[in-house]
């Protein structure tokens, strides 16, 4: 057991998970999760750099979210789920760290600059928008990563930036203060980012394409209905182009059992848009079926989901509180440590 490497990744509580967020990540986690000791953050602190004038939002999807990931298997038997804002040693390491990164990396930093480009499209130049907190956020990023000795950071392509900047944060704190802090390699998933319904690159809830897995029936009825398919296709029986299709690509991600009669015959015109779409339907349902019974037990039991919570939180602080111990030694700020 002891000698299986340690992961840890993050999410932020800014709403409930889409199936986006199932296929790009979290179907990752739950394999991953047997090979490694897991660490899952949900980041509330994070969450609150952009939703600060909003704090019930983060404070009801701390719990949704943990629902969401439990539902889809994360195995708290194995794994730690826990919450960012109960760790006070991530927000003391964020100030250490902040010394060894400069304005300018920060706003180099890729990931940083397209969401500050996002901002100042939503909310004008003016610049009033991007707050100190906001630039700062690879920064605690990297005391999220580094106050658990995280050595794999299981992520998407879009956050790489952040675990270079984290790498940086390390090589120059272990470079001035002495070998202290674990380097962290990022765990790339290969999985693409899904596409939406509608036919967009990216499913997201900003987008309103997203197919939520507390979604009811007729929610997923309405959204697939809906769906993009060939626009060639006029008539139910002209043959056409799957591969231009979301419904099926959607049934790519789903129907294992009947994809090739899916493509052949809308290939051949012998498939109807609707009926093709109310299978999909079908299928999600089944694929979501299970998802769905855990979330309601979940859901029915808060108090079990309080206790996960506990238990991870203290888990988790039992870690960074050794972590910190070696920190402060190394910055010589360990005062009267040695009389306790
Ligand atoms: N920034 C990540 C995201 O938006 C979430 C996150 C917070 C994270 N802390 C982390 C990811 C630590 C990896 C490691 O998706």
């Amino acid at each position: 057991m002891n000698e299986k490497k340690r992961i840890l990744t993050g999410i932020r509580p800014t709403g409930k998970l889409h199936l986006g967020h199932y296929f790009g990540a979290v179907c990752n986690w739950v394999k991953l999760q047997n090979e490694y000791h897991s660490f899952f953050e949900i980041a509330d602190v994070q969450g609150l750099t952009d939703n600060f004038s909003n704090p019930e939002k983060i404070r009801i999807n701390v719990r949704e979210v943990t629902i969401d990931l439990l539902s889809l298997g994360i195995n708290p038997e194995i794994s730690t789920i826990f919450i960012q804002s109960t760790i006070p040693e991530i927000a003391e390491l964020t100030v250490f760290y902040s010394n060894l990164v400069t304005m300018s990396r920060l706003y180099r930093n890729p990931t940083v600059k397209t969401e500050i480009k996002q901002k100042k499209e939503l909310f004008g130049n003016s610049g009033e928008s991007v707050t100190y907190g906001f630039v700062g956020y690879p920064v605690s990023q990297a005391a999220d990563i580094t106050a658990f000795e995280g050595a794999c950071v299981p992520v998407g392509e879009d956050q790489l930036p952040l675990i270079e900047q984290t790498r940086e944060i390390v090589h120059k704190f272990n470079s001035i203060y002495g070998d202290t802090l674990m380097m962290p390699e990022p765990v790339l998933s290969n999985n693409p980012r899904i596409k939406g319904l509608d036919g967009n690159e990216k499913m997201g809830k900003s987008l309103g394409n997203a197919i939520y897995l507390s979604d009811s029936k007729e929610e997923i009825e309405k959204k697939i209905m809906g769906a993009v398919t060939d626009p060639n296709k006029i008539k139910k029986d002209d043959p056409a182009n799957p591969e231009v299709c979301m419904v099926y690509y959607y049934h790519q991600l789903l129907n294992n059992q009947n994809l090739e009669t899916v493509c052949t015959e809308c290939k051949q015109g012998k498939r109807g848009c609707v009926a093709c779409k109310k299978e999909l339907i079908q299928v999600m349902m089944e694929f979501l079926k299970p998802i769905k019974e855990k979330r309601h037990y979940y859901e029915s039991h808060p108090e079990e989901v309080d206790q996960i919570l506990k238990d991870g939180n203290k888990k988790a602080r039992a870690i960074s509180k050794q972590v910190m111990e070696k920190v402060k030694k190394n910055m010589q700020i360990d005062y009267f440590e040695q009389e306790q």
